[in-house]
């Protein structure tokens, strides 16, 4: 098989990382890569966003299968222009993207599917926003209605908080077009766990469990981030939660969008909320998480190309997933001063003493070679990603790699995994 991959993130590492392990893989392409994908996939000078330049690229050169890591390409449709070209995308069309790409299409649909979600109300007029605040009381969360990399998400605590949010996103358009439109809805109190699924809109195979530390510092204080550290399986899943969210929340939303003649395939992420009335949807992605592939693909020991491809040949009945029993945990280097402004181009050190390093890998994400060396080039710079006896060792490991690491201003959470490990102890 031919494969090209879109992104350039850690996300993006690791599948390039799990497909190239696939007998059944000849060429693997990424566009743009990073520094650590180059190592592994030839690189391509397309942006993700260029749909007709992808399309000609993958006719070229005889793609079997576009495997796009983020949700960017695929709320433009990538796989429909692909599918035009008689080229097979591994994802949602654009209608089926919607599910993420609008979270009034996704609370609508899951309202009518009976999934349960915190109420909601979604507004193009910020003086109705503020009147609904005063109707529903705090707390409350405001959202950007569009794609705003998960940063357009205020969680507000007194009703005066939630009119400056209002503000922010449709008068002074923090997060620009994403803010045409904000949803209004119920803060959902809990443990997040982030629960993904294949589907070929059909078969709904879930992976294994996963979790993310979305806050950018220890104790899951400070600002939203895309997420500092994940590990996998989240222990909060039980096997009767995961039961329960096959039943009522990942089967019904693949039917209830089959029923609008809508065939959503792909991978389903559901960012879920386990609240004391049992777990709720917080929103879809139509795509892998950020880091939580990372972890989940440390742990996977199966055929990633077969299985993607069976995914889009909507052939996924029969298929069954192996994983290792081990945890894994990924923690995240970033960059000095993010999720806000950082610098890029800071000489990384550390990378090569863990080339050979047995107990995990060190996945890439904004990084880039410059005259020989690797350098910072993005928020999140790179996932350290270990495997061990249970989360505790897998952290340990993954800690003790870090150590190794180091450039001017970076930074990464110390508790990846508490939540576990407090499970564990
Ligand atoms: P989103 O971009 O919608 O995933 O939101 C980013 C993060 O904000 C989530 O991962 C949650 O930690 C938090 N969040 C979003 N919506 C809610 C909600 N309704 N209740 C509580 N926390 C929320
Ligand atoms: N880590 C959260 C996400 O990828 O959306």
């Amino acid at each position: 098989m031919k494969i090209l991959v879109l992104g350039g993130g850690g996300r993006e590492h690791a599948l390039v990382w799990k497909l190239r392990q696939s007998p059944l893989v000849d060429r693997i392409w990424c566009a743009p890569g990073n520094a650590g994908i180059d190592e592994l996939a030839e690189p391509v000078a397309i942006d993700v966003t260029d749909l007709p330049g992808i399309v000609a690229f993958a006719r070229e050169h005889q793609v079997d299968l576009v495997v796009p890591g983020p949700e960017l390409p695929l709320t433009l449709g990538v796989i429909d222009a692909l599918r035009d070209a008689g080229v097979r995308g591994f994802g949602p069309t654009r209608a089926a993207a919607q599910l993420e790409g609008s979270k009034t299409f996704a609370k609508e649909l899951m309202r009518r599917a009976k999934v349960p979600t915190g109420f909601f109300s979604s507004f193009t007029d910020p003086d109705e926003a503020v009147r609904y605040v005063h109707e529903v009381g705090a707390p409350i969360v405001v959202k950007a209605d569009g794609l705003a990399a998960g940063k357009g998400v205020l969680l507000c605590e007194t009703a005066a908080e939630a009119e400056k949010a209002i503000d922010e996103i449709m008068r002074w358009r923090t997060f620009g077009a994403a803010g045409d439109r904000l949803v209004i809805e119920e803060l959902l109190a809990g443990e997040e766990v982030s629960f993904m699924a294949l589907t070929d809109g059909a078969t709904v195979l879930p992976l294994a469990s996963s979790q993310d530390h979305k806050r950018a510092f220890d104790g899951d204080a400070g600002p939203n981030t895309g997420g500092m550290g994940a590990y996998s399986p989240a222990p909060v899943l039980t096997p009767a939660l995961h039961d329960r969210i096959m039943r009522e929340i990942m089967e019904p939303v693949v039917r209830a969008l089959a029923e609008r003649k809508i065939v959503y395939t792909g991978v389903l992420y559901a960012g879920l909320m386990i609240t004391a009335e049992g777990p709720k949807v917080l929103e879809f992605n139509c795509r892998f998480g950020d880091p939580e592939c990372q972890a989940l693909l440390m742990r996977f020991a199966g055929d990633l190309a077969a299985v993607m491809d069976a995914v889009a040949r909507g052939a996924l009945a029969g298929t069954t997933l192996d994983w290792d029993p081990r945890p894994a945990v990924c923690v995240v280097l970033a960059a000095g001063g993010y999720p806000g402004n950082y610098e890029r181009g800071k000489p990384i050190r550390g990378l090569e003493a863990l080339r050979d390093w047995r107990d995990g890998m060190v996945f890439h994400a904004g990084t880039a070679r410059r005259d020989g060396e690797v350098v910072t080039n993005g928020g999140r710079v790179l996932g350290v990603t270990a495997l061990g006896r249970d989360v505790t060792a897998a952290a340990a490991a993954a800690y003790r790699a870090v150590d190794q690491i180091t450039w001017d201003g970076m930074h990464c959470r110390r508790d990846i995994g508490h939540r576990a490990m407090e499970r564990e102890r």
